[in-house]
């Protein structure tokens, strides 16, 4: 387009001069004209080349589908929540008023528990772990129930050691899980504009310890997309905490949220509370852990004191 523009005026410009001049003022249009196209060729081949290259740096940049990151690993995040619209999951239960999910969503907080608290939670659940563990890649400890990982199997931890687990664990491990589970519950309520106590901690709570061995069970498999709701009945609000950083102590293992168009990932951080509604509206799953140790803990409540437990304890 542009030759022509520029080669319209000038023929304008020379149409009532001399004729004399045109021979060579046309030769001199015409080159002009030759040597634009051929910049608007090594342009537009250019153009497609760059074009090219962000297309392919994109497609890097998404490896595993995943499009945005909800929350960096390196980021201090004070607060940040992104409501979505409720699934009908609530609906085939018991409803609580002022408790069941009106307003969905999912949220992320750096500052409501301290690395240094998330430092000791890692510590309670090393030492739980390190007298089981799954031959696969995923072991569980569950405080309440006692239920731990063990080769292909779950042993019941207080059935199994007895009074020795007095000497494992101490009356302060206890109190940091109560203080935490307390911090973790006010945050939701507020975050869904729900009174703090109609929510009741539910079962399972447990901390896991996930490495890039192979799995062996079912219970191993970890990175299937899930519904806790549908998982666990009574799940309502779902949290984990997480107890180690991506990237520095393990690679691999985000969460994501799965979105028709675009996933969103959190990356674990220590100290770090990722919680959410539990229904269908919060589609998630783990990407598997491809180096490293990573440790978190599922904390999660419901409106119905009929599945409430109490925190576990030291006895
Ligand atoms: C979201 O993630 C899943 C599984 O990781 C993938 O199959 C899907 O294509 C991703 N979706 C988008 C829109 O990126
Ligand atoms: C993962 O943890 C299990 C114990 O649960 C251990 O036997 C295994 O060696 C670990 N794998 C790696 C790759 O560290």
């Amino acid at each position: 387009m542009a030759p022509q523009r520029r080669g319209a005026p000038r023929a304008a410009e020379n149409s009532g001069a001399a004729v004399r001049r045109r021979p060579s003022s046309a030769k001199k249009d015409r080159v002009l004209r030759e040597s634009w196209r051929k910049w608007l060729r090594v342009a537009g081949l250019v153009a497609g080349l760059v074009l090219a290259a962000l297309l392919l740096w994109s497609s890097l940049g998404t490896e595993d589908g995943v499009a945005e990151v909800l929350a960096h690993r390196g980021e201090v995040l004070a607060g940040r929540f992104i409501e979505v619209p409720c699934s009908e999951d609530y609906d085939g239960h018991r409803r609580f008023e002022g408790c069941t999910p009106r307003k969905c969503g999912r949220g992320v907080t750096d500052v409501v528990i301290t690395r240094e608290e998330a430092q000791r939670l890692r510590s309670i659940a090393a030492k739980g772990l390190a007298l089981g563990g799954s031959d696969g890649g995923a072991s569980v400890l569950d405080l309440h129930s006692g239920a731990l990982s063990m080769g292909k199997h779950f042993v019941n931890l207080y059935r199994y050691f007895g009074d020795k687990i007095q000497t494992v664990f101490s009356e302060e491990d206890f109190q940091l899980y109560q203080d935490v589970r307390q911090k973790v519950q006010l945050t939701i309520a507020k975050a869904f504009g729900i009174g703090e106590s109609s929510l009741y901690l539910t079962k399972p709570t447990f901390f896991s310890r996930i490495n890039s061995s192979q799995a062996r069970t079912a219970h191993d498999e970890y990175w299937h997309a899930h519904v806790d709701k549908v998982t666990y009945g009574s799940f309502d609000y779902t949290s984990l905490l997480y107890l180690s950083d991506y990237l520095e102590d393990f690679g691999g293992g985000r969460f994501v949220f799965m979105e028709e168009g675009a996933n969103k990932t959190v990356e674990p951080r220590a100290g770090r509370v990722s919680f959410f509604t539990s229904g269908s509206e919060n589609l998630h799953r783990v990407e598997k852990v491809l180096w490293g140790t990573r440790y978190a803990i599922t904390i999660a409540f419901t409106c119905n004191p009929d599945h409430s437990i109490e925190d576990p304890a030291f006895t």
